[in-house]
């Protein structure tokens, strides 16, 4: 974690702004990130702190770091951040994380299609303007949802992204509140859109950022029209879809739990239906990385060394990342009789 000045902060709309962090050159490195990814913000309150990560929506290789905050219904930070902080203060930040990424390669000739709704436009941003950027030979096909035109984000930076881009970027925004925009299709993303709109299967790489019904339907679309589930990626914001497994249901066993973190082997007792790996872990180090608790923003990623453990949710992981022995310590319980949990790998 670092303390970084604000630089600068925009508003996008009436309660989203874009806020630029002045990285210096000695934590320049450290911040340097892939498109798509996050950052956690840190940010005192009721005596404590709290984390709340939001995604980096410059390009790669930007002078400066930007992330775009909107505000939520009693959102702490998001309404301190919308109504009253401004450029030199400063805000303690962690270093840029998350698997929701492409890895940008200029000599790519590739079809991207992001389907995007509301602040689920902001890694999208970033992927969508690196790869143009970055990949003369890559196109990139935008669809973007929203209320209406004045609850867009980045309306005019998107649009001045297709005049640069005119032959490589199609953009399409669509309102479902607003129906008189020259600039947009009336009505929600839906699945036929797809068709209408572009060749399904002549898109290497999809990526899908929103609410969980629209990735959902989406992503189901995509099966049903026979993209290989690699090639889908998707990032939640929010996840209050029921957890698949409820601690509640899990044995009631008590297992031996090893933890690395930072070089150091933790040792505790934990029961399979009480708190989870990480909330043991940070009643003896607060040092453990974690930001949203709720399986979504992948912070607390970890590696399961030996043993089992059952999540309640795994929004953040890929079915690869799962199969490859990855778990969200903030959603798991320890179900085997011992269990060794790597944060450091
Ligand atoms: S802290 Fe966000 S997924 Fe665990």
């Amino acid at each position: 974690v670092n303390a970084l000045v604000v630089d600068e902060v925009v508003a996008l709309t009436d309660d989203a702004v874009a806020i630029a962090f002045a990285v210096p050159t000695g934590l320049a490195e450290a911040y340097r990130h892939a498109p798509g990814q996050h950052v956690v913000v840190l940010h005192p309150h009721g005596g404590g702190v709290i984390r709340r990560p939001y995604s980096i929506c410059s390009p790669v290789g930007s002078e400066r770091m930007w992330i775009a905050v909107r505000r939520i219904r009693g959102g702490v930070f998001s309404g301190f951040a919308t109504e009253q902080l401004t450029a030199g203060e400063t805000l303690h930040v962690m270093v840029p994380t998350g698997s929701f990424t492409v890895a940008v390669d200029p000599a790519a000739a590739r079809r991207l299609c992001a389907v995007a709704a509301g602040s689920g436009i902001t890694p999208v941003l970033s992927i969508v303007s690196s790869v143009l950027e970055s990949e003369p030979e890559s196109r990139v096909t935008l669809l973007y949802g929203n209320r209406r035109r004045s609850s867009t984000m980045f309306f005019d930076r998107l649009l001045e992204l297709r005049a640069q881009h005119p032959d490589r970027l199609s953009l399409h925004l669509a309102y479902s509140r607003q129906a008189d925009d020259p600039h947009a299709m009336s009505g929600r993303i839906n699945p036929d859109l797809l068709d209408q709109l572009m060749t399904v299967s002549a898109v290497d790489d999809w990526f899908l950022c929103g609410p969980e019904p629209m990735t959902n339907a989406i992503g189901s679309a995509l099966m049903t029209r026979g993209v290989a589930s690699d090639r889908v990626h998707r990032e939640l914001f929010f996840d209050d879809s029921p957890p698949v497994t409820p601690a509640h249901v899990l044995p009631d066993n008590t297992a031996e739990v090893t933890v690395r973190l930072n070089g150091e082997d933790l040792h505790f007792s934990l029961n399979a239906r009480g708190e989870s790996i990480l909330a043991a872990v940070l009643r003896l180090r607060n040092t453990a990385p974690y930001a949203c608790r709720d399986g979504v923003c992948g912070t607390c990623r970890a590696q399961l060394v030996t043993g089992e453990v059952a999540m309640e949710r795994t929004s953040a992981l890929s079915r690869q990342e799962r199969e490859d022995g990855a778990i969200l310590a903030c959603q798991s319980h320890p179900v085997s009789e011992n269990v060794v949990v790597d944060f450091d790998c």
